[in-house]
């Protein structure tokens, strides 16, 4: 499939953020290990939070669904059962590594698979702290690639720092220390997003946080909650940059999580000049959100490197687009995690902005941007099967001069199913 895109005139009105991916994938997991039902409002209904929810049916967890409204009924952790197939991640590094971690601790045998995509990401940042404390885990590639083949066991305590900030790795190994014989403490080298820990915490497990240090001390038992899941700041950030770059535009975006450890897009494209007012704050189930209104404006380049960069991880394809028409030269480092994410995101927006016109140059960790407003060629770009390559693009597209066509559009199912329809209906 290909979606064309013309370009667009102002933004304007309303949206409902699209429902967080990373708490929807926490709450099925999370839920699944507390005894009693959970019930979790406005699940993300998308391939990756998907691939969570068949996974923990697989095993032997009883989730009924009513549109997004999920009640999961936990038996605890013992509450887990051997399944009887390979656990399909799809797309999902998060199901993958999360449970991961979970499954290394059970007394029983599985297998975590996933998409051509999924298979080809490292998974050696998991297998080798999992290891550490005792966890069996073969994979292909010299023990680097999925299929993993877990043989769980009985695990030890470990003391663990994290090379790079990663909230999937920090999760896997808190939650293959809920069951071990002691104390857990885990250290990163800048804050991750920290949704595990509020959501473990929440539920009663005994976690404590020392700046970038966790400690958990495993024994308590996890309480069912109700979880009601925020919007995706990650999805929220392609209308924010819409709005930001299409003069005249100005969005409302209502109920988006601003998480601290995710909000690093507010900060920089406020830095870079946008115009983004944060109303109505509120605290819902433990994560700060509000509604975002954005406005068109001039942008300035910017230059963003170290403790941030986890921050925005996942928006960086899309902000590369906002300084592709800014004025200047922005300038990414620090972030080498994105050539491995779902493909290798330097290498791809880079050489798709190449194709509209862009100066962009990839460097090893990160990018540099010649900016310039009213340089953005229509052309024919690909997605490289990544969501948020495609979603980035269709921004590029607003502003690019004459049409853009970009293919396999409907990879967007990943994190953001509507993504077209809601492009579509603001942009009238
Ligand atoms: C995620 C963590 C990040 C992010 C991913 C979701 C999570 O990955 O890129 O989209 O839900 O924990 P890393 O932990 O690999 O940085």
């Amino acid at each position: 499939m290909r979606q064309i895109i013309k370009p667009s005139g102002p933004l304007k009105g309303e949206i409902i953020a699209e429902s967080d991916k990373s708490i929807s994938h926490r709450a099925v997991i999370f839920s699944a290990l507390a005894r009693g039902e959970s019930v979790i409002r406005n699940f993300l209904l998308a391939a990756d939070t998907l691939s969570s929810f068949s996974c923990m049916q697989q095993l032997g967890v009883e989730i009924t669904r009513d549109g997004s409204f999920l009640r999961v009924q936990g038996q605890g952790i013992e509450g887990l059962k051997e399944p009887v197939d390979v656990l399909n991640c799809g797309n999902s590094g998060t199901t993958m590594r999360l449970l991961s971690g979970l499954l290394s601790a059970r007394p029983f045998f599985s297998v975590l698979s996933g998409d051509s995509s999924l298979n080809k990401r490292p998974m050696k940042r998991i297998i080798d702290p999992l290891s550490s404390m005792g966890a069996v885990i073969n994979a292909r590639g010299k023990g680097n690639f999925p299929p993993l083949a877990i043989d769980g066991q009985n695990l030890t305590a470990v003391n663990y720092t994290l090379p790079v900030a990663s909230a999937q790795v920090k999760s896997s190994l808190l939650l293959a220390a809920l069951t071990a014989d002691g104390e857990t403490t885990i250290s990163e080298p800048h804050k991750s997003r920290d949704h595990t820990e509020r959501m473990l915490g929440s539920m009663g497990a005994c976690i404590k946080e020392d700046g970038l240090t966790i400690r958990l001390i495993p024994g308590s038992d996890l309480e069912p909650q109700e979880f009601i899941v925020p919007g995706d700041v990650s999805s929220a950030a392609f209308f924010m940059v819409a709005a930001a770059i299409v003069p005249g535009s100005e969005l409302m975006i209502k109920t988006v999580g601003i998480n601290p450890t995710r909000s690093g897009i507010i900060e920089v494209l406020s830095q870079m000049g946008a115009n983004i007012k944060i109303e109505n704050q509120k605290i819902v189930s433990g994560e700060p959100i509000a509604d975002l209104v954005v406005s068109g404006s001039r942008l300035k380049a910017t230059e963003i490197s170290g403790a941030i960069i986890p921050r925005l991880i996942d928006e960086l394809p899309v902000l590369a687009v906002a300084m592709a028409v800014a004025d200047g030269t922005s300038i990414v480092r620090d972030a080498g995690e994105l050539r491995v994410k779902e493909t290798d995101r330097i290498a791809a927006i880079t050489g798709e902005l190449n194709k509209m016109g862009i100066d962009a140059e990839a460097t090893e960790d990160g990018f540099i941007i010649e900016g310039h407003p009213d340089c953005l060629q229509g052309a024919r770009v690909d997605s490289h099967g990544d969501h948020r390559i495609a979603m980035s693009l269709a921004v590029a597209a607003l502003l690019a001069e004459g049409e853009t066509v970009i293919s396999n559009p409907e990879v967007v199912d990943i994190s953001f199913p509507g993504f077209w329809q809601e492009l579509e209906r603001l942009r009238n």
